[in-house]
């Protein structure tokens, strides 16, 4: 989602420069781009001279890296837009401009107060040319301008105004630097030789760039001949120290994959695999402090959330814990008793999810210990967290989480067997879930007839009681994100509180059926559906009358949750091939949501 990109020093080609570090921020997700070049031979005192500005709908081409905006430039900034406010239109894209067009910005985030900012630059005879709220910001500065004739504490004033969570960066035809500031989104600077780079994530800046500053809430930065870090509260400069990043983002191509959706989902079993057999200091270290706390709390988004959600049944399970789930951006107004002895662990692929680094940053101004299970390393989450993990996925690139999602859950298995010191127990456990998982893709065929006739559905609920229930939120989520087609999770118990009057002749309905505690209630729930003329897959290790169609997932222990999901994620890539729709993009999503 979003990504922002700048550049400013000694390349001639400030636009190629920044378009490549935007292409390689793409697997966030966007619907827009846009650039802004300073042009080299700019003769400042002639008035018509003006920033090059370029934005369009859709995806950045090769064709535009290569020949076009070649002009002789060294200081641009460039976005790609994930439209919140205002539709996917080339207006809309970023840059915005000032009345004068002599102030570009690009921004990241939601101005939460931008109605009553705009309303005000209105009255004072500010034209917009956009529905966005980013539009505000350019016509801000200028309206600082007037009476601070500098652009460095226009800036400053302008983005002390607005609320939320925002990153913006601006470049202005009087000046040759590039300023930005944040708040709650991620912004990154990286020092070249002789240049800056600035960016929403660091791996746009690590092909170019080891040295990295990874800016705070409430800084700004100036990049030019005196390079400068501000805060923003009370104006003082702070160091630019610059750390070295130790890792390296490799994002890995589809080879003879036709989708990295379906190349992730078989890359499960070897990272389960991993996962069983390196039992890292930082599991310890997250275990005692588990021990130690007053309340321990996960949070998450999505697909993150459905994993802390089978974390909470593991560890009453395994090690007779109450933890507590909440998803993250429910979070924020459930703060109230967390204090110094809570332990909030985070779950997130990204480590960049504003939902999950918005009740982070409160709770750890109350002190609670931060600990993360993130799979991007220099990530806002991982690196503002006391106790990191990370999953070692691999860079995860389809947008919906299949192998994030698995490692979570592997790792959150691993510390519920810990507590009693039986990790070996979890091992053995995963590695059967490994074997399995390896299976189940190597016949992968035998799901075409399910996947033929859930494609042809509008709607499937999907049922599971204990952690299982956990495991039909999640498959649900994945057929909903990539088919289109309307899933429904719920715990089996809840059918009849509701559910079970949707349900009628042919309507689909997948059911968990694992031989745990739970096998003769949930299959009491498939006959209840049957009896309705529910169609059942049926997925466990056993077959059983009441199915129509059956998958088998052999029995993994307490690693059922990990073997059991992979079919689902499976005939959810299916179905969406089926029905034609590219499972690596889906429509409205992005990998990396950094916006509130
Ligand atoms: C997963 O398939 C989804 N695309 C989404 O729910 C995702 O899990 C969620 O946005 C959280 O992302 P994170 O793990 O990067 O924090
Ligand atoms: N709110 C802004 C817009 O809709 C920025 C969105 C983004 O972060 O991409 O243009």
């Amino acid at each position: 989602m979003c990504g922002i990109f700048g550049y400013i020093g000694s390349k001639k080609n400030a636009a190629q420069t920044v378009l490549s570090g935007l292409k390689l921020l793409e697997y966030r997700g966007y619907d827009s781009w846009g650039i802004a070049i300073k042009p080299q031979n700019l003769k400042l005192k002639t008035q018509n001279e003006k920033l090059i500005i370029d934005k369009h709908i859709g995806k950045i081409g090769k064709a535009v890296i290569g020949n076009k905006l070649s002009v002789i430039s060294h200081l641009a900034i460039g976005h790609t837009r994930w439209a919140t406010h205002g539709g996917v239109t080339d207006k809309n894209a970023h840059p915005h401009l000032d009345c004068k067009k002599e102030i570009a910005v690009v921004h990241n985030g939601i101005i939460e107060n931008f109605e009553d900012l705009k309303k005000d630059l209105k009255n004072k005879g500010h034209k917009f040319a956009s529905e966005t709220d980013s539009e505000i910001i350019p016509h801000l500065i200028e309206e600082e301008m007037k009476t601070t004739k500098n652009i460095e504490k226009a800036v400053k004033n302008t983005f002390n105004k607005l609320k939320g969570m925002n990153a913006l960066v601006v470049s202005s035809i009087k000046s040759n630097e590039i300023i930005a500031a944040k708040t709650g989104s991620p912004l990154v600077v990286g020092k070249g030789e002789e240049d800056f780079y600035l960016a929403s994530d660091a791996s746009g800046i690590l092909p170019h760039t080891k040295n990295l500053l990874f800016m705070s809430d409430n800084q700004m930065v100036i990049l030019g001949k005196k390079p400068k870090l501000l805060n923003l509260l009370d104006g003082k400069t702070e160091k630019m120290t610059f750390e070295k990043a130790t890792w390296e983002t490799k994002f890995e191509e589809k080879g003879d994959f036709p989708h990295f959706m379906i190349k992730e989902i078989g890359q499960q079993s070897t990272i389960i695999r991993s996962i069983a057999k390196n039992i890292d200091s930082q599991l310890e270290k997250l275990t005692a402090a588990i021990e130690n706390a007053h309340g321990t709390f996960f949070i998450g988004a999505g697909t993150a959330y459905h994993a802390g959600l089978v974390g909470t049944y593991l560890f009453s399970k395994i090690s007779k814990r109450h933890v507590n789930m909440a998803v993250a951006s429910e979070f924020n107004y459930l703060l109230d008793f967390i204090n110094k002895e809570s332990l909030i662990i985070a779950l997130s692929q990204s480590g960049e999810t504003i939902d999950v680094i918005e009740p982070l940053s409160i709770a750890q101004k109350k002190g609670s210990t931060i600990a993360s299970l993130v799979n991007s390393p220099g990530s806002t989450i991982f690196r503002m967290s006391d106790i990191k993990l990370l999953l070692n996925a691999g860079v995860e690139q389809a947008v919906a989480s299949t192998k994030a999602y698995t490692a979570k859950v592997s790792k959150l298995l691993i510390i519920s067997y810990m507590i009693y010191k039986r990790e070996d127990e979890a091992s053995k456990q995963l590695l059967l879930a490994a074997e399995e998982i390896d299976r189940i893709i190597k016949e992968k065929e035998k799901l075409k007839p399910v996947a033929d006739f859930l494609s042809k559905s509008e709607n499937v609920y999907i049922i599971g009681r204990g952690v299982s229930f956990a495991t039909s939120l999640e498959a649900a989520l994945k057929i909903k994100e990539v088919t289109y087609i309307h899933a429904e999770g719920l715990a089996g118990g809840e059918l009849k509180h509701g559910t079970l009057a949707l349900i009628s002749k042919g309507t689909p309905c997948i059911v968990f059926a694992p031989q745990d505690e739970t096998y003769q209630a949930i299959l009491s729930n498939a006959i209840e559906i049957k009896s309705r003329g529910g169609v059942i897959i049926g997925v466990g290790p056993k077959k059983e009358d009441v199915f129509d169609y059956f998958i088998q997932v052999k029995d993994c222990l307490d690693a059922n949750p990990i073997a059991q999901i992979v079919p689902a994620q499976i005939l959810a890539y299916l179905i969406a091939v089926k029905r034609g729709l590219d499972p690596d993009k889906p429509r409205n999503l992005a990998k990396s949501v950094t916006v509130k």
